[in-house]
């Protein structure tokens, strides 16, 4: 197949870490920087943070959704997007909506955000920040979310989708591709595809519905047959040409207890022009803030 390699396809230890973007517009292929270090499964949560450091210096404003709010580790709240989300200075994110299904997780989140401080800014001024929890299945209440008109057609939104395997619907993740309508800017979306234990995955799939709503259709009985590479360049093909983002890219999530295994893509969809050089400065930021000893052995 005449394709371009994902990154950590193979060859690790020289393989870009960023894939090459291959925008919907041909004529306006921009060339970004590229990072040499993996990004782990144990920083995953401080480059969203990162990343939305950059994406409110931008904006200026804007709001979350996190449809699987839930901390994937109850006792590590540093690895906790949600958290690191919330507590990230400039408050400038105005409207936050985190979603969870278990009463466990709501619980969590419910306390998290009991605990904020009003939000200021630097001279001590108040700033306005609404932040909602939502109990309950994410593809129910994603349009109850959007109907809500809260998030309107100018505000810049991100939304995370970091589902462990076949938890988010497609039509979930269309309805929050077509809320915005042009010119403005599509919802930013990072969507998590858990390739390490995919093929395990389908061989116990009990309940063909189940595929059916993840994947949108009945195709995905041909991903039975391909690598994790293939399926997550398919998947962030579909951001692409089905959903119609300017920009997608697959970023690759190493575990190292595994054996430095890619255990999830994070496709990362955007209409942004700047969206993906700031997911590679986010990167480069995540990494120097851990301890040195961790920041070297990151490297392979
Ligand atoms: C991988 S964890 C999220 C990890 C989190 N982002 C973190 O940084 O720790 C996925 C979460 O989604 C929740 N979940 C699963 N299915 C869901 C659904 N249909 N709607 C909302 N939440 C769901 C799970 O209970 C779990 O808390």
């Amino acid at each position: 197949m005449n394709r371009r390699k994902l990154q950590g396809e193979s060859d690790v230890d020289t393989a870009p870490l960023f894939p090459d973007l291959t925008p919907a517009d041909k004529k306006k292929v921009r060339r970004y920087k590229r990072v040499s270090q993996s990004i782990w499964t144990e920083h995953k949560a401080k480059f969203i943070q990162k990343y939305l450091y950059f994406f409110v210096q931008v904006t200026h404003n804007g709001a979350y959704i996190d449809g699987f709010a839930g901390p994937q580790y109850h006792d590590q709240p540093d690895a906790w997007a949600a958290a690191l989300v919330l507590e990230s200075e400039p408050k400038w994110l105005r409207h936050i909506f985190l979603c969870e299904l278990t009463k466990k997780g709501v619980r969590a989140l419910e306390k998290l955000v009991a605990e904020q401080p009003e939000p200021r800014d630097r001279r001590g001024r108040k700033l306005y920040r609404n932040i909602e929890v939502w109990p309950g299945d994410f593809n129910v209440n994603v349009d109850a979310i959007l109907a809500t008109g809260k998030i309107t057609q100018k505000e810049a939104t991100f939304c995370l989708l970091d589902q462990r395997t076949f938890e988010c619907h497609w039509a979930t993740v269309k309805k929050l591709a077509d809320y915005k309508t042009p010119p403005h800017n599509k919802i930013e979306l990072l969507y998590f595809l858990g390739v390490g234990w995919l093929h395990r995955a389908f061989s116990g799939i009990r309940h063909v519905d189940t595929m059916r709503n993840w994947w949108g259709n009945d195709n995905w009985r041909s991903l039975k047959k391909e690598t994790a590479f293939q399926i997550a360049e398919t998947v962030r093909k579909r951001f692409e040409e089905e959903l119609g983002y300017r920009h997608a890219a697959a970023y690759p999530i190493f575990d190292k207890q595994k054996g430095n295994r890619i255990m999830y893509y994070m496709i990362h969809a955007s209409d942004h022009e700047e969206a993906p050089a700031l997911m590679v400065r986010a990167h480069h930021q995540a990494v120097r803030a851990l301890p040195k000893e961790v920041q070297n052995s990151l490297a392979f």
